[in-house]
């Protein structure tokens, strides 16, 4: 299936939709750096991407989709054809954040020249503006082949959940002077290949000001403290969607609660015959 989009910007000769906001750039981003804390959530939908965006400087279609959305047991077996279907439908749903498009586990490890056909994909599938890959030394020929062949890339360091095998679970990095000084290392080998921006994932607070210090692009932080130049969550995780939260995740809703009550509701009227109502019916022409 095919999921080629049409450009929303007010530029496009295809289809000139009028843009109510004008869409953030990477430059834009990039500048940001020091600056107003840059806001990051995750969609997957189209409706999602719809509501968070203009609230949000960039969405992220993560691989946590994989879990989400999927109910896979970790990101490693989400595939590339399932970031660009999402990819696409959040660009549709968006006009003002800059969406970045998670590369999946195995869609770019084994070679920059896999890597760029990986994100080459993503972006003419998608219209996002750039990709998110995991990894730190190890991956930085792969950003900077991208970053030089006009893929922007944001980097992920510390905890990176596709090495869940590796890592053995989702703790907190950096706890020890060897891991935090990797990474450390890390985050300067991915920017200094050229990222614009790096998630500094689940590390303790000195390690996410360290590299927020040293580094000169935006660190996105999550469970990595407010030192960082900006902040990302799981949007079902703040809007409390899952009975469990983690200890980085503020919740900012109760959907399950509001979902539970509203499907309690509809069922409890769908067996009394409270529903459909007068309201509900058609009725014939007069
Ligand atoms: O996949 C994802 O949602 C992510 C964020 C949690 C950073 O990578």
């Amino acid at each position: 299936m095919s999921t080629t989009f049409t450009v929303d910007s007010a530029t496009s000769r295809a289809t000139p939709v009028s843009a109510p906001m004008k869409r953030l750039t990477i430059p834009a981003i990039r500048r940001a750096k020091g600056g107003t804390p840059l806001v990051m959530l995750t969609a997957y939908t189209v409706r999602t991407a719809q509501l968070l965006d203009p609230h949000c400087d960039l969405l992220l279609v993560g691989d946590s989709l994989g879990q989400v959305v999927y109910g896979l047991p970790s990101t490693v077996p989400v595939t590339l054809e399932m970031m660009a279907a999402h990819g696409a439908a959040v660009v549709r749903g968006s006009h003002h954040a800059v969406v970045i498009i998670d590369m999946p586990f195995g869609s770019y490890e084994a070679s920059p020249e896999h890597a760029f056909a990986s994100a080459s994909r993503l972006l003419k599938e998608t219209g996002a503006a750039g990709v998110k890959m995991e990894g730190g030394e190890a991956m930085a020929p792969q950003v900077r082949f991208l970053s030089e062949r006009g893929v922007p890339v944001m980097g992920h360091v510390g905890l990176t959940p596709q090495a869940v095998n590796i890592l053995g679970g989702y703790g907190a990095r950096g706890r020890t002077q060897e891991e935090a000084s990797r990474i450390i290392d890390d985050a300067h080998a991915v920017s200094g290949a050229g990222a614009f921006s790096i998630v500094v994932e689940g590390v303790v607070e000195t390690i996410a000001a360290e590299i927020t210090r040293m580094i000169d692009v935006p660190t996105i932080g999550i469970g990595a403290s407010a030192t960082c130049d900006g902040q990302v969550l799981v949007t079902e995780d703040m809007l409390g969607l899952f009975e469990r939260t983690p200890r980085f995740v503020k919740r900012y809703g109760d959907m399950a609660g509001q979902i539970s009550t509203a499907v309690e509701a509809y069922a409890d009227e769908v067996r009394s015959r409270a529903f459909p109502g007068a309201d509900q019916v058609y009725a014939p022409k007069s």
